[in-house]
């Protein structure tokens, strides 16, 4: 099976600083993989120089056979290339409903209705919700919010950015919930997390990212039993419990 994304020796600079060296992974299509790190690691780098916010100085990312480290973000999201940004970027002021109206405007088909119906069921909070201006919603609600924008937007390969980011460990696994649910409908799942533990049980193939490089990839099992990852990242504790 040929991969869905295909990232290709990536180096990325912000001015004259390079902040990432010769990343390379890839995601076949179904499946889910997991980029681990710490704070300032890259991983927020890694996504937006693949969704096409920034630029690498070398390297390529292949979305689907094609090229397309030259094409803007907005051009991407229309080919199924969609990132849920870390911080859920929402448009605070707006209430949800003009916030999913919004992810929709992209979209030139008519089937925009029924996508933001369908969100709408599958996230009942949202739904009651619907009227109200998004910033005044709790943290959990506004990352389903994010989520549920994206999920507009028609992914084949959905970018996550710390979707569990600071929220309370029951609305986190609210979070993971949901994201095993897009899981099994198939769509292909790029998460990045600091969150290792929840990450790693969700993943079929991860990669640890440390200072700029990818320093272990493999299968999601073969990472969390890795001694140093347990010990770094996951508190002593295999989530996977192999
Ligand atoms: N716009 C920017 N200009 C300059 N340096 C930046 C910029 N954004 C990020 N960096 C630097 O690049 C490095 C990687 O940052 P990045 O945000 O990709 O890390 P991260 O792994 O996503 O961290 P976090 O877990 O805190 O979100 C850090 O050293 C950061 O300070
Ligand atoms: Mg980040």
């Amino acid at each position: 099976m040929s991969a869905m994304l295909e990232v290709v020796g990536l180096d990325t600079c912000y001015g004259r600083t390079q902040v990432l060296w010769d990343i390379g992974f890839s995601v076949a299509e179904g499946r889910t993989v997991a980029l681990i790190g710490s704070n300032g690691a890259g991983k927020t780098t890694v996504l937006n120089t693949i969704c096409g916010i920034l630029r690498p100085r070398k390297g390529q990312v292949i979305f689907e056979g094609k090229p397309i480290t030259d094409i803007p973000a907005h051009h991407l999201v229309g080919m199924g290339l969609v990132q849920v940004p870390e911080g859920r970027e929402l448009f605070s002021r707006m209430t949800v409903m003009e916030n999913l109206e919004l992810a929709a405007y992209a979209r030139r088909d008519g089937a925009v209705d029924k996508d933001i119906r369908g969100v709408l069921e599958r996230f009942p909070v949202l739904g009651k919700r619907r009227l109200q201006i998004s910033g005044t919603l709790s943290g959990g609600e506004q990352q389903m919010l994010a989520i549920a924008r994206g999920l507009i937007a028609r992914p084949r390969l959905l970018l996550l950015d710390e979707p569990s980011w600071g929220l309370a460990p029951m609305v986190i696994d609210a979070v993971f919930d949901t994201i095993k649910a897009i899981q099994a409908e198939g769509t292909t799942i790029l998460l990045v997390e600091q969150n290792a533990t929840q990450a790693l049980a969700v993943a079929d193939e991860a990669y640890v990212l440390e200072h700029g490089r990818i320093v272990l990839g493999g299968t999601a099992e073969s990472v969390a039993m890795n001694d140093e990852v347990t010990r770094v990242y996951l508190g002593g504790f295999n989530p996977r419990g192999q």
